[in-house]
């Protein structure tokens, strides 16, 4: 993994779209998979704006969603779903057969996580994968102690997860499961950008980058993934 530290969020947002657009660049049929909250918004911003200054195709990519939470209907403003459609599928006119995102209300979870398996399998694997990084070191809603040979599974959400994902709901809302697709996926990605800014995320990159490799900070996995990248601002670098 190869630490890039930008001066502020801004900067560290436009490296991170920079990496986006060109794996787009370089394969306009790529399999995008993209976490959603406060990590990687302004970053999903610039993206859109550059593809489009740019005049980078997106009408053959395939995005889909890392994860989402069991039971929160999809026009909730801090649904996985709301958030990627208004953030990513709405600007960049993305046709409905461009992506496939968790149902979060599934008749059967197991089914539910298989079809998202189906659709990565026939899409030959993710070529890009954005994620965010829990303060529990949490990917997607891999949380820790989660099998490094997982794929899409529905996952019991520790404490912190379901407090700190309050800050994505206008008002209080019940979190019970998450579905993600899972760390095989995660690790078997073709392109891997891992984004933290802040202050409050620094004891967190100081364990991702510090700690031995283990899912008991899942974070640290990232570590052995051979195109991957961290981008983080100074205040979240402030503790390596
Ligand atoms: C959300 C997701 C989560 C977040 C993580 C950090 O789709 O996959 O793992 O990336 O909880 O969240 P923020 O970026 O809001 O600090």
């Amino acid at each position: 993994m190869e630490t890039k530290i930008f001066k502020d969020h801004e900067e560290q947002s436009a490296a991170a779209a920079g990496y986006m657009l060109e794996v787009i660049r370089n394969k306009p049929t790529a399999l995008c998979c993209f976490a959603t909250g406060d990590s990687p918004k302004r970053a999903y911003e610039i993206f859109v704006a550059e593809a489009k200054r740019q005049g980078i195709d997106t009408s053959h990519c395939f995005m889909i969603g890392l994860d989402e939470w069991m039971g929160i209907p999809t026009d909730n403003p801090g649904s996985c779903h709301r958030f990627l459609h208004d953030y990513l599928f709405i600007p960049l006119q993305l046709r409905k057969d461009q992506y496939h995102l968790f149902n979060a209300f599934p008749q059967d979870a197991d089914k539910e996580c298989e079809t998202m398996n189906e659709v990565i399998a026939a899409h030959g694997g993710i070529d890009l994968m954005v994620v965010g990084v829990g303060l529990n070191g949490h990917i997607g809603f891999n949380e820790p102690g989660t099998p490094l040979s997982i794929r899409a599974h529905a996952s019991e959400l520790e404490t912190i997860t379901k407090s700190t994902g309050q800050k994505y709901f206008p008002a209080k809302v019940e979190i019970g499961k998450g579905l993600t697709v899972g760390l095989l996926q995660v690790l078997e990605s073709r392109t891997l950008l891992m984004l933290a800014n802040g202050a409050k995320k620094a004891p967190v990159i100081h364990r991702a980058v510090n700690e031995p490799i283990s899912n008991s900070f899942p974070a640290t996995l990232m570590r052995q993934h051979q195109n991957s990248y961290l981008i983080i601002d100074q205040e979240a670098a402030a503790s390596i």
